[in-house]
């Protein structure tokens, strides 16, 4: 860990919120329960007050109605400046929102987006949100292993040629199965255009801000022109942050301002702007440490499975990263195959879903995945299957990555029989039930 102190140290928005209370500030503005001061919120109950009296109102107190202590500006800067960035935006309503943003800065109504096909639905929102006109570029599909990866540059090039109107391209990655498009070609494609290159990376923040050579590069330094990146799901920042970031010239940043205006809410949450800030003072200073801690338990988690339970196939990340259109692999995307069990990917999906609601962790009894709440942990599992499924023979479950913990709660321990609650029996019990 990083000893010597740099401008990367600095915490503004929590400086900021620390001193609101220094200051013995008094709020006549939302939020209504006034930190606390007034009966308790409920949720102080259950949360503590620190919940409450932290939960400030950004525009009168923390800073000033017109900003002008420049407490998130700053924050922005030093995000910023930690991934190399010619500027970031934070949002507090999660990478849809910069999803969106993005999309309504580079294509106005009826104007052209070329977009990767396997975008998440924020991006189909954008669509209807930034009235741009989508022409689709497919991504590569991988016949053996049943799954999209990322879309190839020359299929990219060959629909630019064929659409010269078109503003913008648009890709996600990395993709759920945790590989990495060529960003790097599919950038220069765009720029020999004249054309942004729009990228949905809310899983591979970690990439840009940390560089550990073991995961791919990030996508500013491969030439992203606008990147989407998502702290609660690749730092530790609290659920909806994410942040938007500039690489180049190619983006209209007065546009780009006056959409994140629109979208934005005009009480941002301190409580989760803050937590973008921590997540980025924690991984600049420890996130090589974090993501090795990661890559370790993702190589345990492979090592595991396929000693304990060999029937679940894992799919290598050599092997993803061999695949068409694919620059690298994410070993912390543990993808594992279900079919020889007999199971689509929508079951043990769904048995995430349920284990997620119950209370009983143990690292070696489980029926079903999650991801950990350890910070390398991704929480992967759900939004992938999803896109595993449509139209397809579905069978494959992407693991949730290096924080793997198996649980299981205790109605599916009723269901499967307490006694023996092994993935090997609640899989093949599940089998059995499906059949
Ligand atoms: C690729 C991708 N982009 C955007 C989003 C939207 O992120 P959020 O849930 O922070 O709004 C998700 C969510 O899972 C995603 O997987």
């Amino acid at each position: 860990m990083r000893s010597t102190p740099t401008a990367q140290d600095a915490a503004p928005i929590a400086d900021a919120m620390r001193s609101y209370w220094e200051r013995e500030m008094l709020s006549f503005s939302i939020p209504a329960h006034s930190g606390g001061r007034g009966p308790a919120p409920e949720f102080t109950g259950w949360a503590g007050m620190d919940a409450a009296r932290f939960d400030l109102p950004m525009a009168h107190g923390v800073d000033t109605r017109n900003m002008s202590r420049q407490v998130q500006s700053s924050a922005q800067k030093l995000f910023a400046e930690a991934i190399g960035a010619q500027q970031t935006m934070f949002s507090t309503n999660g990478s849809s929102m910069n999803v969106h943003v993005a999309m309504m800065t580079v294509a106005g109504p009826g104007e052209t987006l070329v977009m990767a096909r396997n975008g998440h639905k924020s991006a189909f929102a954008g669509l209807v949100l930034s009235g741009a006109r989508p022409v689709y570029v497919e991504p590569s599909f991988d016949e053996e292993l049943e799954l999209a990866l990322d879309p190839r540059a020359e299929d990219l090039a060959r629909i630019l040629d064929a659409h010269p109107e078109a503003r913008a391209a648009m890709v996600t990655t990395p993709s759920y199965y945790g590989t990495a498009a060529d960003i790097r070609a599919l950038a220069e494609v765009c720029h020999e255009r004249g054309l942004p290159l729009v990228t949905d990376d809310a899983w591979g923040l970690d990439y840009e801000i940390v560089g550990h050579p073991d995961l791919p590069p990030g996508a500013l330094k491969q030439g992203s022109d606008l990147a989407i990146g998502s702290a609660h799901k690749a730092l530790t920042g609290l659920c909806q942050t994410s942040v938007l970031s500039v690489g180049s010239d190619r983006i209209d940043t007065e546009r780009l301002g006056l959409c994140c205006e629109l979208k934005e809410s005009t009480s941002a949450s301190a409580l989760l702007l803050w937590s973008i800030d921590g997540a980025r003072r924690q991984f600049v200073r420890d996130g090589h440490e974090l993501l090795e801690r990661g890559l370790q338990s993702a190589r345990l988690l492979r090592r595991r499975l396929a000693a304990e339970v060999p029937v679940l196939e894992v799919v290598s990340s050599e092997e993803l990263a061999s695949r068409p259109g694919v620059s690298g692999a994410d070993p912390t995307h543990v993808l594992i195959e279900t079919a020889p069990v007999g199971l689509s990917a929508t079951r043990p999906t769904t048995g995430c879903a349920r284990s997620a609601r119950s209370t009983s962790i143990s690292p070696t009894t489980g029926g079903s995945c999650r991801s950990s709440p350890s910070p390398t942990a991704r929480q992967r599992s759900t939004g992938s299957c999803a896109l595993c499924a449509p139209g397809r023979r579905a069978r494959r479950l992407c693991g949730p990555g290096p924080g793997l913990r198996a649980e299981v709660s205790d109605r599916e321990r009723a269901a499967h029989g307490a006694g023996d609650a092994s993935p090997r029996r609640l899989l093949r019990a599940d089998a059995e039930r499906e059949a």
